[in-house]
């Protein structure tokens, strides 16, 4: 009575093999041939609806000052125009400020910066949407901007208050210590640069309703926030993310805007309206990594042991808070790294500058401040005389010890897995080439760094740390999933598959992941903080047992056996309590029976993280549910004539913990790497005097490319379950090994202190570019002739 078709494996052969595909199988991601295909659909792949109309924003000239006069009347009347809103005409709330106050939709009466949205055109093709904007006559009476964090930092201009974080007494301890030094960082932002730029299609839907396609990690703040400004309860607006061709936190909470956008237009014409942002207005109208100015002042011993550390690090927000209190508390819980501070006061600045409003940002914050204590380090080592990567042992944290907001340090295996890292990549036995070929080599110079990574994994806002899974089983056995994580190419969606395939025993292909939707998992939170699979993976979890227990209930009755004698093993339910004379039943058929005696087949699961808890008044509690690590040990070569540079050689060690797949986790591992050297090395942004975005486009932006890909790239996973108790007791991938990318500019400035030989620590401000790199070197040559 099996209902499968030919096409698919037969039940009897599924019974005599383990199933396919589950928790810790090297699965390929669920679209990975549909995106080499170029089938797997993104919005703007989807068919328009008969009457589509295309949107486009108008954008402001100047970057801080008063808005005179917007005369849009030859805008209104330009080719193929069928509408023109501005802030007036938004019906319900203008303000969609994600957390405070402070985004209008469009410009309300000022302009906060160069390029920020005054108003929207609906048209019958995108071109003349993009043609009609320009048309636009405004006036304004011009203010002085601020457009950098100094200047912010000079005239008190902060988007939110400044925050501190103690531990013991700094001061002090740096006064009585041996040693005082102090040293500065500038980090520049970076660009998210994800494939498919912003966009949303609204269709107008029943009651007044809106049903929302929308490429956003945060389908429910999306919803709320077109309710919102709709004035509408949320449940007559949908949204629905299948896929995005990348997120990287851009789309976090700045997928919103053009959501709303869309469905006002939508709303008002009752016609279906799509809004996509072309590259360069995505560049201009959408916030980016925070840059941040770091300064320190630490007291060390001869050994190069910090004994107290004073800390200020200052972000640089842009116009609006929009998440930069969370991303500038999260440099600051990363500031310490993997090193005991001993003694330590933290202060976090969220600088208010008449620019975009930046925001998440893989590691959101996190590698701004992991890098100052590498640099730290790194000034140590220098300072001392010693080996770096010697420096970092000695500083390490040890378990019984705390952090600088109160973390208990727990289950600290860093530097059993540095260790490692250490010998599988011959660091000492290069260390010595390496010294040796920049004594015989008076041009080109090489450098060597080992660097850690220790990164927090739980949304430091609590609430946020809860997700909810709806699982269908239908007659055929093949399962529907739904989840609130959405899937951006981190490959979510496979291993939450790979959970319920787990539970069940059944094969991967027997699990059908579906598209993101506010109608099927309500109240989700955005998929960020590398907590996707952490979360929704419990759920999915919860749903599949509450559904087993049904079914072995019912077995119990049906069969008359015990619970314990009722099991799911290869794609079949088997009863009975031994192997032999048990009944084998295929999947598909006991499901169809359970149906057939009226069991329902289909729940929602929940989950929410336990142990977690945080004060912000006194910061202090337990922000993190557990920490991810991970090591990266890069070899670079730098000519000092130009300042031009190679990365030789990367290895990475990391922890996922027990990996739900590993095929996925080494892919997040090198997709981070690389990212994370981006930002380090060639991604530069650029503003000019007037504020305006100088680096707008692939032409004056530099992502890496396969180039860039070191030629000795050895990626490992650390292998040791993770001691709390996460799904299947993985740990999250996500955004940590970004920060690995850290290592390349520390072997970059190990290569450029062998020019002094190694008695500075060169100044070498982010990102390293050749031109850095080469002013840093002649910096080395003049000191040490001096
Ligand atoms: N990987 C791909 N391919 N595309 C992305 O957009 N975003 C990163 C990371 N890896 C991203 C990615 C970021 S910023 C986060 S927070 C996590 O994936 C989110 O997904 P997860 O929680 O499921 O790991
Ligand atoms: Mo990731 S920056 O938390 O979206």
């Amino acid at each position: 009575m099996s209902h499968v078709s030919s096409k698919v494996t037969p039940w009897e052969a599924r019974r005599q093999r383990p199933a396919k595909g589950k928790s810790g199988s090297k699965l390929a991601h669920e679209s990975a041939e549909k995106h080499v295909l170029g089938t797997a659909t993104y919005i703007d792949d989807m068919p328009e609806q008969a009457g589509t109309l295309f949107a486009a924003v108008g954008k402001s000239t100047i970057a801080h000052g008063k808005i005179l006069s917007l005369d849009l009347t030859a805008v209104c009347n330009a080719p193929g125009v069928v509408d023109v809103i501005t802030l007036d005409d938004i019906p319900g709330e203008k303000d969609i400020g994600p957390v405070f106050k402070g985004d209008p939709i469009f410009a309300d009466g000022v302009v906060e910066f160069h390029g920020q949205a005054l108003f929207a055109v609906l048209a019958e093709s995108f071109e003349q949407a993009k043609r009609a904007v320009l048309l636009a006559q405004v006036s304004y009476e011009e203010h002085p901007a601020l457009l950098t964090i100094k200047e912010a930092l000079q005239q008190n201009a902060f988007v939110r208050p400044a925050h501190s974080m103690q531990k013991g007494d700094a001061a002090s301890a740096i006064t009585a210590a041996p040693i005082q030094m102090s040293g500065e960082l500038y980090v520049k932002g970076q660009e998210h640069f994800y494939l498919e730029g912003q966009i949303s299609y609204a269709l107008p839907a029943e009651d007044g309703g809106i049903k929302l396609y929308c490429s956003s990690q945060h389908p429910t703040e999306v919803q709320k926030l077109v309710s919102e400004v709709l004035d509408l309860p949320i449940n007559h607006v949908q949204v629905e993310v299948r896929r995005m061709g990348g997120g990287f936190g851009g789309k976090e909470t700045q997928a919103a805007q053009w959501g709303c956008i869309a469905s006002v237009f939508a709303r008002r014409q009752n016609r279906p309206v799509k809004m996509r942002l072309d590259r360069q207005d995505d560049m201009v109208l959408t916030g980016k990594r925070h840059d941040f100015y770091n300064r320190y002042q630490l007291g060390i011993d001869e050994n190069g042991k910090i004994l107290g550390a004073d800390i200020e690090l200052a972000g640089f927000c842009g116009y609006s808070p929009d998440l930069s209190d969370a991303i500038v508390d999260r440099a600051m819980f990363h500031v310490d790294n993997a090193y005991d501070l001993n003694n330590a006061r933290v202060i976090g600045h969220r600088c208010k500058t008449n620019t975009v409003s930046n925001t998440a940002y893989r590691g959101f914050g996190g590698p701004q401040g992991m890098i100052f204590a590498e640099a730290m380090l790194d000034d140590i080592a220098r300072k001392v005389g010693k080996d770096p990567l010697d420096v970092r042992k000695a500083n390490f944290y040890r378990d019984g010890g705390s952090t600088h907001y109160g973390q208990p340090v727990e289950d600290f295996f860093l530097p059993e897995l540095v260790e490692q890292l250490e010998q599988d990549c011959d660091y000492r036995a290069r260390r010595a080439a390496i010294t040796e070929f920049n004594r015989t080599n008076r041009w080109k110079k090489r450098g060597l760094a080992l660097t850690p990574v220790r990164f927090g994994i739980s949304f430091t806002i609590q609430f946020l740390n809860q997700a909810g899974a709806l699982v269908h089983i239908y007659t055929d056995g093949s399962i529907h999933l739904n989840h609130g994580g959405t899937e951006m190419g981190q490959g979510l969606f496979t291993k939450v598959a790979q959970v319920v395939a787990h539970e069940f025993d059944l094969d991967i292909d027997m699990i059908q992941a579906s598209a993101t939707a506010t109608d099927k998992v309500p109240n989700t939170s955005p998929t960020a903080a590398s907590s996707g699979s952490d979360l929704n993976g419990k759920a999915a979890q919860n749903a599949c047992q509450i559904l087993k227990s049904r079914l072995v209930q019912f077995a119990q009755q049906h069969y008359q056996v015990n619970a314990g004698d009722v099991r799911f093993i290869n794609n079949h339910v088997v009863i009975g309590a031994d192997e032999n004379s048990a009944q084998w039943i295929s999947f598909a058929d006991f499901v169809t029976l359970a149906y057939q005696n009226r069991v329902s087949l289909s729940t929602t699961g929940y989950y929410a993280t336990p142990k977690i808890h945080y004060n912000r008044d006194t910061a202090s509690g337990r922000p993190f549910f557990y920490f991810a690590f991970g090591a990266c040990c890069a070899e670079v070569e730098i000519d000092t004539l130009t300042g031009e540079y190679k990365v030789l050689r990367a290895d990475i060690l990391h922890d996922v913990g027990r990996s739900l797949n590993p095929a996925i986790d080494i892919g997040q591992i090198e997709g981070g790497f690389i990212q994370g050297m981006g930002w380090l090395t060639t991604e530069e942004l650029l503003w000019d005097d007037k504020g305006r975005l100088q680096s707008n486009s692939a032409a004056t932006y530099k992502i890496p490319t396969s180039v860039d890909i070191p030629a000795h790239f050895n990626v490992q996973l650390f292998d040791r379950a993770n001691a709390e108790d996460t799904i299947y007791n993985s740990k999250a991938v996500g955004e940590p090994p970004f920060m690995h990318g850290i290592a390349v500019w520390c072997a970059l400035r190990d290569a450029v202190a062998s020019v002094a030989d190694y008695t500075i620590s060169p100044p070498l401000d982010t990102p390293a570019t050749p031109e850095r790199v080469l002013n840093a070197v002649m910096f080395c040559q003049q000191e040490s002739k001096a």
